[in-house]
């Protein structure tokens, strides 16, 4: 009994003494975002300055160290030099070993050397992404600014939570230049975001070059005074009513972003609108895409009239066929984004093309005309090998679109729940959560769309994604309407899209909203602060 007491009393002193050590090294490191799985600080600091060597035994690890040497280069003014296994500090070790989940990673910080273990390209990238967290955040800017580099010593275990960790920017209804995009694309890789969905047509402009049909970017990328489209409800980025606005992507452009993108892990999804939100295509090939003799008259929820491509055509299909097989092979990634949202009513009820559709193939009603023409895009997609994503609208109860098609829930998440039931997969975007055109609150001050709630960077890190394996990932979507200049851009985009990644990246139980906001205020937002960032401050 005597001898319990004493080992009881020894275990309190050492808990008394051990843990608030613990609690305070522990603290020290805690700026990572998104929050890794497992991080255990340790004692001491690893210094890195001009002589330290790196060592790697992967070709996985190319774009990591690339990307660590272009930000060394940039804010300390020099790379480090590549040397023999036993002479490097720093080491990239491909391992299945102590990684077990794809895009994971090890990091393992001693006072002499560091270790970044991986099993794939992604997990490479994602150590460094995380070493670079915790350095000065002066890391990320574009100035010279120190040579000697402080960093904490820590273990650290991790891997996403979600594969699709994706963020949407509309370049339609306002056009963000090639600068901005991988700009935007850079930081998402900055917070493990992977999934770029480029939203490049929609009724206010046709944004990517197609060879074959040069009329879409040449009539429907410009609008404004003496154009085919003109303003509709919102004016253009940087414009008064009284100017042009126009801005597309060149195929090369597009090939430069997409290496670029993959250089940091992020794959991107190009979204083709369709059959509505196409009025840019259909002012550039009427002939091709609009029944002559369809007297239907009809508006679209932004209040765009006649907008929709005419599903009862072989011209129609003909066209898309064209387009996708450009855009599958500027793309290299599985997915292409076909749109299906929001098709008007009134839209083909006066086709005679239509009509004669619906006869031939036993079509009883609108709805099963959209199925028809979504079950021919399906085949165009799958004879470029690629599968599809639309938005929710094109699920259907009963339906013979292919499985691994996925649909985006984005009007709540009982829609998903309902496309989940039917064995089909989901992301999941819901307005409520993840649509960043809409303002952080209600204020006449305040920026962005007002026709949902107002999502908060609160309300969106409170986000709790359904748990099922038909649910692929997570994403947000910032819709361009309002996004008159960059600044706006940047504001509705910061700090949301921090809590977008915690939510995508890091387990449920890790996550917590007062300490996310902690580390956002004390290191996230000064991270986006260095590299120029109009963020909105984390008052909310
Ligand atoms: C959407 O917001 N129309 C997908």
């Amino acid at each position: 009994m005597k001898s319990c007491n004493t080992f009881g009393r020894i275990v309190l002193v050492l808990l008394l003494y051990l843990f608030p050590l613990y609690l305070l090294s522990a603290e020290r490191i805690d700026i990572i975002i998104p929050k890794p799985q497992k991080c255990v600080a340790s004692k001491g600091h690893f210094v890195l300055n001009k002589q330290t060597g790196y060592s790697s035994d992967s070709r996985l690890a190319v774009n990591a160290i690339v990307y660590l040497q272009e930000h060394l280069k940039q804010s300390a003014g020099y790379r480090l030099s590549k040397r023999s296994r036993s002479k490097a500090a720093l080491h990239f070790h491909y391992t299945l070993k102590s990684v077990k989940k794809a895009e994971g990673y090890r990091l393992i910080i001693s006072k002499e050397n560091i270790q970044i273990e991986a099993r794939d390209s992604a997990g490479f990238f994602y150590g460094v992404v995380s070493l670079l967290q915790l350095m000065d955040p002066v890391i990320w800017g574009t100035k010279r600014a120190k040579n000697i580099w402080s960093i904490p010593s820590c273990n650290i275990e991790d891997y996403p939570r979600f594969k699709w960790r994706g963020l949407m920017l509309d370049s339609s209804r306002n056009f963000f230049s090639k600068s901005y995009v991988e700009k935007f694309i850079d930081r998402m890789a900055q917070h493990k975001l992977n999934r770029f969905h480029w939203h490049l047509t929609d009724d206010e402009g046709w944004r990517i070059e197609i060879k074959k049909y040069p009329l879409l970017t040449s009539v429907g990328a410009k609008r404004g005074p003496g154009t085919k489209l003109p303003f509709s409800t919102y004016p253009a980025m940087r414009g008064s009513k009284k100017r042009v606005q126009s801005g597309y992507y060149s195929q090369k452009d597009i090939r430069e972003i997409v290496t670029y993108a993959k250089a940091r892990a992020i794959e991107i999804i190009p979204e083709i609108d369709m059959p509505a939100h196409a009025k840019a295509a259909l002012i550039s090939y009427p002939k091709l895409l609009k029944d002559p003799q369809d007297k239907s008259r009809y508006r679209s929820v932004q209040m765009v009239s006649n907008n929709t491509l005419n599903p009862g055509m072989d011209s129609t299909y003909v066209f898309i066929d064209n387009v996708i097989a450009e855009v599958s092979r500027l793309f290299p990634f599985g997915y292409i984004h076909v749109g299906g949202d929001e098709v008007p009513k009134g839209a083909w009820k006066k086709s005679p093309a239509v009509v004669q559709i619906m006869q031939k193939k036993g079509l009883k009603n609108n709805q099963e005309v959209e199925e028809y023409f979504f079950t021919r895009i399906d085949k165009i997609l799958e004879k470029h090998h690629k599968k599809m994503v639309t938005w929710q609208e094109v699920w259907k109860d009963k339906n013979s679109l292919r499985d691994k098609n996925i649909y985006m829930a984005w009007k709540s998440t009982n829609a998903a729940k309902k496309i989940m039931k039917t064995g089909n997969n989901v992301i999941l975007a819901p307005v409520e959560y993840l649509y960043f055109d809409q303002q952080y609150r209600k204020s006449k001050g305040e920026p962005g769309h007002t026709w949902s709630t107002p999502v908060s960077t609160k309300k969106t890190y409170s986000f709790t994604p359904l748990h099922s394996s038909y649910v692929k990932g997570i994403e947000a979507c910032l819709w361009s309407e309002t996004l008159l200049n960059i600044k706006i851009a940047d504001y509705l985009t910061w700090p949301r899209a921090l809590a977008l990644s915690e939510a995508a990246w890091t387990e449920q139980s890790q996550r917590q909203w007062k300490n996310f906001k902690k580390r956002v205020s004390e290191y996230g937002l000064p991270r986006l602060k260095i590299q120029g960032i109009h963020y909105r401050p984390m008052v909310r």
